[in-house]
C-alpha cells in the first residue's frame, strides 16, 4: 500500500490531535530562511504552513486533502517521488513528518531539490538504534514499530542524498502536534483511541499488538510501574529522541 493509500484509510480524524506545533514551526520557518514561495510536500491538512509566504501544498491522499481548511493554500495531488513542477520553480520545498511514509524517500528528496532552492525536512533518526530504547513506549509497549525501520534509508543516507545539515529538534513536554513521541511525558494520553489514531505507527502494528501494548500501559500506569521505570522524565522539559530537521 501507497503512503496515499495509507492515509485514504487511516487519516480521517487526523485533525483531532494533529496541528501545528509553534515551537516546532518556528524552527522550521526559521529554516526556510527568506524563501518566498515554498511548495508543501506530502502536506497532509496544512499543518505548518508558513504564514505570510506562497504556498503550494502537495499530498497524495484525497482523505488528506479533503481535511484541508478553507482559505489553505492550493493543494495538487501528487506524490514526492514525481513532483509536477518545472526545476527550480520554487525558492524552498518542505516536508513535514512524511518522509518515513515515502516508497522511495531518496528519489523524493531529489525531486524537491530539484523543484527548489531549498530542502527544510522534518523527520527521525531511523538509523540511531538508541530511539527506540530511549523512548519507553517503543521499548517497552510496542516493540514492533522497529520492523518498520527495516530497510528504510538512515538519515545519514537522507541528509547525504541532498548535502543537508541535520539539527536535532527537542520535543517539548507539552507538544501540540500528537505525533509518535509527542506525549513522552503523558503516558496516559496514549489510551485515547483518539490519539493512537493519529499516528500510522498504531495502525500499522496491527489491533493485537495495539490492545497488547494498550493493556500493558494500563496496568503500569495504575500501578506506579510506568513511573517507577521513567522517574527522570518528570524533571524534563523537552526530550530528544531522535527527531531531525534536514536543510539544504
Ligand atoms: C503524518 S502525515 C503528515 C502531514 C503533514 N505534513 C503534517 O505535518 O501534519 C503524512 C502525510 O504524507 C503523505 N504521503 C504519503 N506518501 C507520500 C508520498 N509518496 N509523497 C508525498 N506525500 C506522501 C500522507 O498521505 C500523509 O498526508
Amino acid at each position: 500500500m501507497s503512503g496515499g493509500q495509507l492515509y485514504d484509510t487511516i487519516g480521517a480524524t487526523y485533525t483531532v490531535t494533529r496541528r501545528t506545533e509553534p515551537r516546532i514551526a518556528a524552527r522550521i520557518w526559521g529554516a526556510l530562511g527568506d524563501a518566498r514561495t515554498v511548495v508543501n510536500v506530502g502536506a497532509g491538512t496544512g499543518s505548518y504552513e508558513p504564514p505570510g509566504r506562497d504556498v503550494t501544498a502537495v499530498e497524495p491522499s484525497a482523505v488528506m486533502r479533503a481535511q484541508r481548511p478553507a482559505g489553505a493554500a492550493p493543494c495538487v495531488a501528487a506524490a514526492a517521488e514525481s513532483l509536477p513542477f518545472e526545476d527550480q520553480s520554487f525558492d524552498a520545498a518542505m516536508a513535514i513528518a512524511t518522509v518515513h511514509h515515502w516508497q522511495d524517500p531518496v528519489a523524493g528528496l531529489r525531486e524537491m531539490q530539484r523543484v527548489a532552492r531549498r530542502v527544510v525536512v522534518f523527520t527521525h533518526d531511523t538509523s540511531d538504534a538508541g530511539w527506540l530504547r530511549r523512548f519507553w513506549l517503543t521499548r517497552d509497549y510496542l516493540p514492533e514499530v522497529g520492523d518498520f525501520l527495516v530497510g528504510r534509508p538512515s538519515l545519514t543516507e537522507l541528509a547525504g542524498a541532498i548535502g543537508a545539515r541535520t539539527e536535532p529538534v527537542l520535543i517539548p513536554w507539552d507538544c501540540a502536534d500528537g505525533f509518535l513521541e509527542a506525549y513522552w511525558r503523558r503516558p496516559a494520553a496514549y489510551l485515547d483511541e483518539n490519539v493512537r489514531r493519529g499516528v500510522s505507527g498504531w495502525a500499522r502494528v496491527g489491533p493485537q499488538a495495539e490492545q497488547r501494548a494498550v493493556r500493558s500501559l494500563i496496568d503500569d500506569i495504575a500501578s506506579g510501574r510506568w513511573a517507577e521505570r521513567n522517574h527522570d522524565l518528570a524533571a524534563l522539559d523537552a526530550a530528544e529522541l531522535g527527531l531531525r530537521l534536514l536543510i539544504t
